[in-house]
Parts: structure tokens; C-alpha cells; sequence
């Protein structure tokens, strides 16, 4: 009976911490937290990460002279490649994908491996030097590509 008492004691005191903390403005958690994976001399993968965290994220990353086997160490189908390969919440982001994307994959959680701007478009958010419509795919386990949104 009083282990169990001291329990009940023990989860009232973690409700009221987490309450505090919830009330501080401060102790608000950042955005979501994105690694990025990119080549050292890649100008367009700063941009894509100067973006995503004007857009809330918070964005740490790691150059390394060769993505290809984090690419692949993560799954990223070979046709979807891009310049940076990136990981947020356990979930691969390829390339220039626009924050929006990310979010709706945050909110909704699908079994997916994640996302990808294949190549470089243009007119994807990083890139901005076109404005020819392109499309983002979902990539799962086995390599399958879905459309996820059309830009
Ligand atoms: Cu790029
Ligand atoms: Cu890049």
C-alpha cells in the first residue's frame, strides 16, 4: 500500500513540473529538430536550412565530403536523390522540401521512410530560381514512390 501511495506521489509531482513548465513562455519547445547531412561547399543546402528555420525548425548539420552512404545508410531510393539528405523525427527529408511538406508529415505520421525533392527543382524553397511546377514524393522501405504534393 505505501509503494503504491508513493507512486501515486511520484506521478502528482511530474504533472505539476510538466504543468510549470508549460506556463513559462520560455520553456516552450523550439520547432521541430532537423539534422541536416550536406557537402561543406553546398550554397543551396545553407539556403534550404536558413529557410526551414525561418520557418520554426530548429536546424543543426553535419558536412561531410560524400552524402551518397548516409543516402543510402537512410534509404533513400537512388531515382529520388538530391543534394542533402536530412532527419527529422526519424523520418529522411531529401532534398529541397518545402516546411509545409515536413509539417503535414509530422502531423500525420504515415509509415513512410520520408520524403523527396528528387534533383534540384528550381522553384523549390533554396533553389528559388525558377518557377516550374514540381512535385515531392514520399519514398517507404521498399523504395516506392508516392506523390505527397504538387508545387
Ligand atoms: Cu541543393
Ligand atoms: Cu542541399
Amino acid at each position: 500500500m505505501k509503494l503504491r501511495q508513493l507512486g501515486v506521489l511520484a506521478l502528482g509531482a511530474v504533472a505539476v513540473v510538466t504543468g510549470l513548465a508549460a506556463a513559462r513562455p520560455e520553456a516552450r519547445a523550439a520547432g521541430p529538430s532537423v539534422m541536416v547531412y550536406k557537402a561543406p561547399t553546398c550554397g543551396c543546402c545553407t539556403k534550404w536550412m536558413e529557410y526551414l528555420e525561418a520557418n520554426g525548425f530548429t536546424v543543426k548539420h553535419e558536412d561531410m565530403a560524400d552524402v551518397s552512404p548516409m543516402k543510402e545508410e537512410l534509404g533513400v531510393p537512388r531515382k529520388l536523390v538530391s543534394c542533402h539528405t536530412a532527419v527529422v523525427a526519424g523520418y529522411v527529408i531529401e532534398g529541397h522540401v518545402p516546411a509545409a511538406d515536413i509539417q503535414r508529415l509530422l502531423r500525420e505520421k504515415p509509415k513512410l521512410v520520408g520524403l523527396s525533392a528528387p534533383g534540384m527543382p528550381g522553384a523549390s524553397p533554396g533553389m528559388d530560381t525558377s518557377d516550374d511546377p514540381y512535385e515531392v514524393l514520399a519514398f517507404d522501405a521498399r523504395g516506392t514512390a508516392t506523390l505527397w504534393a504538387k508545387h
